[in-house]
């Protein structure tokens, strides 16, 4: 395994940053995770507007027209170049002493790295979740480095034996700790806005322009806790997860023996078709 940094193709443990970067210091820093399949990132062109738009949002000036070279450098060196893999992308404000304002003239730290996954077949993950309440701060449309809440929010699913932990937010639900979440009710596909409260997912982006395709009709509003149980399907999106279907919820239900909801499966099968 090879680490990208500043430039440089390193060995992971010669791939060293100061104490004093500011991503070390204050998690002031924005990343994306890309999936390489069958040799093309999967709708990398809304993954780097993102991280753009993250950059933006933070006033960190990096421009990612850097990528273009430097993609192809680290998956060369990782052995990975056009195979299936999960692409690591991170940039931070940079190293300066420790004072909370941004400061002047610094360069941003920018690594990178690569890992050998091959995605799970699409129908595969079969959910169990927990909720919890969603404690992080509210901007949590920024994809900042600063992931405590959501570890949290993570490995309480795992105590719980749990693949994920879906988070209500005064009352309602917002997102998991690293996916999207949406219910389909009456036939009606319902998610989260994509306000400040969730990070708008690429994949959830995608689920939506394929409900539009497919005829089928999308609320984007929230679910209330009360609201969650009376739903007929419930699933996740995510890079990593793709679309999948939540089969017990707390001590809840949605099917018994493996079943998957009928437009979960609509979209799982129109996913895996997509041309991109
Ligand atoms: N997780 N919500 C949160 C909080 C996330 O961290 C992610 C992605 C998503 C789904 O976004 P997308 O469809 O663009 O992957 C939603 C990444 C992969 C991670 O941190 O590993």
């Amino acid at each position: 395994k090879k680490v990208y940094l500043n430039g440089d193709i390193l060995e992971p443990e010669s791939a060293k940053i100061s104490v004093f970067d500011r991503g070390f210091l204050f998690g002031d820093g924005i990343y994306e995770v890309m999936a390489q399949i069958n040799g093309h990132f999967f709708y990398e062109k809304a993954h780097i507007k993102r991280l753009e738009d993250g950059l933006r949002k933070i006033n960190i000036e990096f421009s990612t027209s850097l990528l273009r070279t430097e993609i192809p450098k680290i998956l060369k060196a990782s052995d990975l170049v056009d195979k299936d893999c999960l692409l690591y992308i991170q940039v931070t404000r940079g190293v300066a002493p420790r004072q909370h304002a941004y400061p002047k003239d610094i360069q941003p730290t920018f690594m990178m790295y690569a890992t050998p996954k091959i995605l799970p077949e699409i129908n595969s993950i079969k959910a169990t979740v927990v909720t919890s309440e969603d404690f992080r701060w509210s901007r949590c449309d920024i994809k900042m480095i600063s992931l405590l809440g959501n570890v949290m929010a993570n490995e309480y699913a795992i105590q719980k034996k749990c693949f994920e932990n879906v988070l209500i937010r005064n009352g309602v639900v917002t997102e998991a700790s690293h996916c999207n979440v949406f219910f389909v009710k009456n036939s009606v596909v319902y998610t989260h806005p994509a306000d400040t409260y969730i990070l708008d997912g690429i994949t959830r982006q995608i689920v939506l322009e394929l409900c539009v395709k497919l005829g089928i009709e999308v609320r984007e509003v929230g679910v209330t806790e009360e609201d969650m149980l009376e739903m007929d399907e419930a699933f996740l999106t995510g890079t990593s997860t793709q679309i999948a279907s939540i089969q017990q919820w707390d001590d809840y239900f949605f099917y018994h023996d493996n079943e998957v909801g009928e437009i979960t499966q609509k979209l799982q099968l129109a996913f895996r078709n997509l041309k991109y």
